[in-house]
């Protein structure tokens, strides 16, 4: 208790609570059952390594179900990249199954690699963990253009990029709903496979107000179906037009879907 505050996911009512005493029932119902946040989890395709670009403050579990493994971390911290054996107070091995991260920083960015018991890799996961207060958030619908490509001022041919995500689905069904997408800071150079920003820049400082995740939302009207009744997604995000952060407004939202 007393971390509230600090999720990302807060609670939302019940979708028919007329009464007031339904909602406080909620509420305290919420209070008392730790809800459980819903984190993304993805495996690794070839089983050995995979590089990704993920959102910070967004909890993420990072699978190895080899049994007596091991973890290590190559973490960025300030200009190399530095051995960390004892985990940081978010991050919780779970033995035989994997790793959580709750809430990461731009500055876990880096290696995260599980070893099985006799010391060979089993996987290794090179996260790109892209500052979520800086991201960019776009309307479509209202015309609002998503970033440019840039290039990188390091003397290269670098150019910075968006790599977008497929679109997530639509949050209501049967009316007009959004939907969104998120985008990923990447920079490739020629004839080079592209890289998230800053597993590309390593421990190196560059500052390019290009150099920023995105996110962009348009309108959906998908028809209820009992298939797609089935799928859409319970969750809800409310953008804040001053500050242009986004609230995930039910227990089980994740800007992830
Ligand atoms: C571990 O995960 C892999 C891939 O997801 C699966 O094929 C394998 O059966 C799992 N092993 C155990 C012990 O759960
Ligand atoms: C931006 O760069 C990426 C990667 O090189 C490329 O795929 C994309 O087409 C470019 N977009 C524009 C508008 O030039």
């Amino acid at each position: 208790m007393g971390d509230f505050t600090m999720a990302s996911v807060v609670p939302c009512p019940p979708p028919q609570s007329q009464s007031t005493m339904l909602t406080t029932l909620w509420l305290l119902l919420s209070f008392a059952v730790p809800l459980p946040g819903f984190y993304v989890s993805f495996s690794c395709p070839n089983e050995k390594q995979c590089q990704r670009a993920l959102l910070s403050d967004n909890d993420v579990f990072l699978p190895c179900n080899s049994s007596g493994s091991q973890w290590y971390f190559f973490l960025q911290d300030g200009t190399s990249w530095s051995h960390t054996l004892s985990s940081a107070s978010n991050i919780e091995i779970i033995p035989d199954s994997g790793v959580l991260i709750q809430s990461p920083l731009p500055s876990q960015t880096g290696f995260y690699h599980c070893q099985d018991k006799d010391g060979l890799q089993v996987v290794q996961y090179e996260i790109d963990f892209q500052d979520v207060s800086t991201l960019h958030i776009t309307h479509k619908g209202l015309g609002q253009k998503p970033l440019r490509n840039e290039s990188l001022s390091l003397g290269g041919k670098g150019i910075v990029f968006t790599r977008w995500e497929p679109w997530q689905d639509c949050n209501r069904c049967g009316g007009l709903g959004e939907r969104k997408r998120l985008g990923y800071c990447y920079i490739e150079e020629p004839l080079q496979e592209p890289m998230p920003c800053w597993l590309y820049l390593g421990g190196r400082k560059v500052w390019s107000s290009r150099m920023r995740p995105e996110m962009q939302v348009d309108a959906c009207h998908v028809p209820c179906t009992a298939l797609t009744s089935d799928y859409v997604p319970f969750d809800n995000f409310e953008i804040t037009e001053e500050s242009g952060s986004v609230w995930l407004t039910c227990p089980l939202g994740s800007v992830y879907r």
